[in-house]
């Protein structure tokens, strides 16, 4: 008998979700750089949770009626793995993956034919465009087979909703995964506020984070390390890291480890002194109430809209009482009047991917209730850009607050929780030594 694995029963899943269609994805190429170097292989997240596979170029058809799914892998070649590294081949994709069938990739045109017989509908990935084009010309090949007796798809339907909904629920070793990457985050984290201090470099931090992130086990980076001094801050997706961190500033570190394809997701703000300064630090306290608030509304039955709606709430409130904005909490909140000082939403789904590629909205596009298994972050923050209406004083300054949530049966867990958060908390993490979590 064979064992179900994991993969096969997500590709399962999928396939129930077709009504008769067939799902064709395409794993990630590699990436050109500039000339002949290239960028690291990263495998497109859909492919790997549904096979479970790290290599580059391959393709998977899952059909639905019936249930089959078929792989393709690069086959083995001894002069192109002595330049570009081992590959797993056919025959031991064969042995050790759980599919119906291992082919070799330049087989996929002629196997993608047979498989599209009979099919109404192909469900695939809309974003890949030049995979769009390959398969239309499959569909175009077998459509000039006018008398034979089966039914062809007449279109292109998009996958990503289907795998996004399996994907919103994350089973334990998916957690397992989302722990690790938290745990060397946290690690990460703790480094960085130990080493932060005027003088230093943004690029010495980001490199110190990427340091222990490989250190332990997680590859690269979840996604690109926001390492802002000061104003820098006030771009939310700053990454030039490149400035020296001054004295009276604050650091605002946006970074997280991906370990096995799973991604963390952590913003704190320290300042680069010992301590905070006394402004600073009331507007950290107001942004860290916020998310407290966000977080008091992470359980089930909750949305990210009540997340965020009860996190921003405590923001205008912070903001009415530093009289940079005048009126009622709610008169702001409707009308939108903090968005100058916070522009951005407070949570999104993490998993594969940062941004996790998973529906926020149900059929009657209302907002998604949590249940169990769901990951997303909170991330309030308030920011004084140089053209907003405030005191010059609080111009410059920008603070967020990012933790990872998984939705329990009974309350929420802070995936991240361990890593300095309060004042106090921070202050102590700033007396150690960077080094010592080098060894
Ligand atoms: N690091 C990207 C984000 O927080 O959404
Ligand atoms: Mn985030
Ligand atoms: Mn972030």
């Amino acid at each position: 008998m064979q064992i179900e694995t994991e993969h096969k029963a997500r590709r399962k899943n999928l396939a129930d979700k077709l009504a008769g269609g067939v799902a064709v994805l395409h794993g990630s190429g590699i990436q050109t750089r500039s000339f002949d170097t290239t960028f690291p292989h990263r495998q497109d997240s859909n492919f790997k949770y549904l096979t479970g596979l790290d290599e580059p170029e391959a393709f998977l058809i899952i059909t639905s009626d019936p249930f089959q799914s078929i792989l393709f892998v690069r086959p083995k070649n001894d002069f192109e793995e002595m330049w570009g590294g081992l590959r797993m081949g056919v025959e031991k994709a064969q042995q050790i993956l759980d599919f119906d069938e291992v082919h070799p990739i330049e087989d996929f045109s002629k196997v993608i034919i047979e498989k599209l017989k009979g099919s109404r509908k192909v469900f695939i990935d809309f974003s890949n465009r030049k995979f769009v084009t390959k398969m239309l010309d499959h569909m175009d090949e077998l459509a000039r087979f006018r008398k034979l007796k089966v039914h062809k798809p007449s279109g292109l339907e998009d996958i990503t909703p289907l795998v996004g909904s399996l994907r919103l629920i994350k089973s334990a070793p998916e957690i397992e995964s989302m722990r690790r990457a938290a745990e060397i985050t946290n690690i990460a984290h703790r480094a960085a506020m130990a080493m932060s201090k005027p003088g230093v470099n943004e690029s010495e931090i980001e490199a110190l984070l990427e340091y222990i992130y490989k250190k332990n086990g997680a590859r690269h980076p979840a996604y690109e390390s926001i390492v802002a001094g000061g104003d820098n801050a006030l771009i939310l997706h700053y990454i030039e890291n490149n400035r020296e961190l001054k004295s009276g500033q604050m650091l605002l570190i946006d970074a997280g480890s991906e370990f096995n394809t799973y991604a963390s997701d952590v913003t704190r703000t320290t300042p680069v002194d010992d301590k905070f300064d006394p402004l600073h630090q009331e507007l950290y306290e107001i942004v860290l109430e916020a998310q407290k608030s966000g977080l008091s509304r992470a359980s089930v039955g909750h949305t990210i809209g009540d997340v965020h709606e009860s996190a921003t709430r405590i923001l205008i409130r912070g903001l009415l009482d530093h009289k940079i904005l005048t009126g009622t909490v709610d008169e702001i909140w409707e009308k939108g009047l903090h968005k100058p000082y916070y522009p951005h939403g407070t949570s999104h789904w993490l998993g594969l991917d940062v941004h996790d590629n998973s529906p926020y909205l149900d059929d009657e596009l209302n907002d998604l209730k949590f249940v169990p298994g769901m990951v997303f972050t909170i991330e309030p923050g308030l920011y004084f850009q140089y053209n907003n209406e405030c005191p010059e004083r609080y111009k410059g300054i920008g603070i967020r607050i990012e933790d990872d949530v998984l939705i329990t049966d009974s309350d929420h867990d802070n995936l991240t929780s361990m890593i300095p958060k309060t004042v106090h908390e921070i202050e102590e993490m700033k007396k150690c030594d960077y080094r010592d979590f080098l060894l």
